[in-house]
């Protein structure tokens, strides 16, 4: 199959976005990152790239919102269309994605969410487990759709609450599943494997 042509966004320490540039490199995933985007200029994910020499640019967004802004994402589509990317993946990407983007790559918009979902959309879904009381929590990777944290499920995997947990102990339990998940759903989309029915994924 074709090797993925990867544009990531993202907002924040960019872990995940290591995560796909080390299964990158050992051989694991056949994907190349053209570009990384953040609407944080000082996010550390820019660091990384700049570190792996991945071109990689801050993008300018209303800082209250929530979503991407029209400009921001105007932007974002153009850059990710001149560095040839053919899928996009949101690595921490601290805002929810319009419809012009997902129109500009259909079904090839990617997430991870830190939840099982459809439990704990949104933010700090970590904290929200642990408030709920819940025994398990875990990680999500989706095709990303018009809603919030709502698109078709690829890979899920859970990690246990314990009864010491804080939510960052919790949180960095679910990180190190978040490590593994991204680069196996990255996987089954560049081996072809992935076809989508409605809700659902089925893995070939
Ligand atoms: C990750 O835990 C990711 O699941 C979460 O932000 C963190 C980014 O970490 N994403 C969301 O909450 C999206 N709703 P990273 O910058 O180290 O990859």
């Amino acid at each position: 199959m074709a090797t993925l042509k990867l544009g990531v966004l993202g907002s924040g320490s960019g872990s995940n976005m290591q995560s796909i540039v080390d299964a990158i490199e050992k051989g694991e995933l056949d994907a190349e990152i053209k570009i990384v985007l953040a609407d944080v200029k000082d996010a550390y994910i820019l660091e990384r790239a700049a570190k792996h020499n991945i071109p990689h640019q801050w993008i300018d967004c209303s800082p209250w919102k929530t979503r991407l802004d029209t400009t921001g994402e105007e932007t974002a589509i153009r850059l990710l269309k001149e560095a040839g990317c053919d899928t996009v993946v949101l690595a921490g990407f601290m805002r929810i994605v319009k419809p012009r983007l997902l129109e500009a790559f259909p079904m090839r918009v990617l997430n991870i969410h830190p939840a099982l979902l459809p439990a704990f959309p949104g933010v700090h879904s970590w904290t929200q487990a642990l408030d709920y009381g819940c025994k398990v929590a875990g990680v999500t990777v989706h095709f990303v759709d018009a809603g919030t944290d709502s698109g078709p499920i690829i890979v899920q995997k859970c990690v246990p609450v314990l009864e010491d947990d804080t939510p960052e102990t919790l949180h960095a339990r679910i990180q190190v599943q978040e490590h593994l998940a991204f680069p196996e759903a990255l996987k089954l989309l560049s081996e072809g494997r992935l076809r989508v029915e409605g809700r659902r994924v089925h893995i070939s």
